[in-house]
């Protein structure tokens, strides 16, 4: 029987993985922990704790004390927070990862997922169907952390056997929690300050293409990497999956042909001064090989 931890449990894809899993596995089979309470769905289907990953004497309780299986650690300080704090977030998203890796291994939990970003691509990688193999120079602190978050991973499963799987998500499109401060929010965001504000002023300029993915089909697809059979899996860094690719400006298009009797946002345009679109250092559209043709049939 598999019993699993998610570390990050309130954020934007902790909140919904986590009922996803309890559904799939038992509600008594999913311990989910954050530094800060859980939503109310969580705390009550389930067990919820409050954890601060770098406590790594109360994480090896918790895996202890559980018995854990399979490890899903979410926490981190995204894209646009680490900016603020370079050094910190760092330090929180590459000794978190450690952690994990370090207690997987002494306590050989069977299975660590742990997700990395299209942040780990930087303004020299191909933008439109970016390869699985390309130039990859962050020049984020996220993105650098990601993308020596990827060497780790593998580093552990080829020298310790230590068994991890990684996706690395576009931007996640969702609505049941606010997102948490990663640069492609704002594509969610946008739609919340419609109707508080009626306008929105994004950082990103009108035409800088950005790669998504709804949250409904990023969950299906960690799952599924989770529960593919080890043998399939040609690559313990992590995946290319793809989603859909827009803009700002489409985005607002968009939104000016929503109508709803409290905010009648097409009165008054959103506002998108921005930065030009040169200064996007991610790509535009990833492209999904090898990890469509192995085990992710994600896209309904
Ligand atoms: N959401 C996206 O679009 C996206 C895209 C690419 C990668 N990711 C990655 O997916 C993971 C989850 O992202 P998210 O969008 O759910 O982020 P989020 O910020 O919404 O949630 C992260 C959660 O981690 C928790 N946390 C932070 N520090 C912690 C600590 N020290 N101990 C325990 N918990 C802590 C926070 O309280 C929060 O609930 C992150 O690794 C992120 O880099 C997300």
């Amino acid at each position: 029987m598999e019993k699993i931890l998610v570390i990050g449990c309130s954020g934007q894809i902790g909140s919904e993985l986590t009922l996803e899993l309890r559904n799939r596995y038992g509600d008594q089979n999913v311990i989910a922990t954050d530094i800060r309470p859980a939503p109310a769905e969580i705390a009550e289907t389930g067990k919820f704790e409050i954890l601060d990953v770098m406590d790594t004497a109360k994480l090896q309780l918790i895996l202890e004390h559980e018995r854990i299986t399979q490890v899903y650690h979410l926490a981190a300080i995204l894209s646009g927070n680490a900016e603020k704090r370079p050094l910190a977030s760092w330090d929180i998203n590459m000794k978190s990862l450690i952690n994990v890796l370090e207690l997987a291994r002494e306590l050989k939990i069977k299975k660590v997922f742990w997700p990395s970003s299209i942040a780990v691509f930087g303004p020299t990688t191909p933008r439109y169907n970016t390869p699985q193999f390309t130039i990859m120079e962050p020049n984020t602190v996220y993105g650098i952390s990601k993308l020596a978050g990827e060497r780790w991973i593998e580093y552990y499963y080829q020298k310790y056997g230590v068994d991890t799987r990684s996706l690395r998500y576009p931007g996640l499109i969702s609505y049941k929690t606010e997102a948490g401060g990663g640069t492609t929010d704002y594509a969610v965001e946008i739609f919340y300050e419609a109707v508080r504000k009626k306008k929105y002023e994004c950082f990103l300029g009108p035409q800088s293409d950005l790669p998504m993915m709804f949250m409904s089909d990023a969950i299906k697809a960690t799952i599924d990497l989770m529960e593919a059979d080890a043998s399939a899996l040609s690559l313990r860094s992590s995946y290319n999956v793809g989603g859909i690719c827009f803009n700002p400006q489409q985005l607002r298009n968009t939104s000016l042909n929503l109508r709803s009797p409290t905010s009648p946002i097409s009165a008054r345009p959103l506002q998108i001064p921005g930065l030009p679109a040169s200064m996007t250092p991610w790509p535009a559209r990833t492209g999904d090989l090898p990890a469509s043709t192995i085990f992710l049939k994600w896209l309904n």
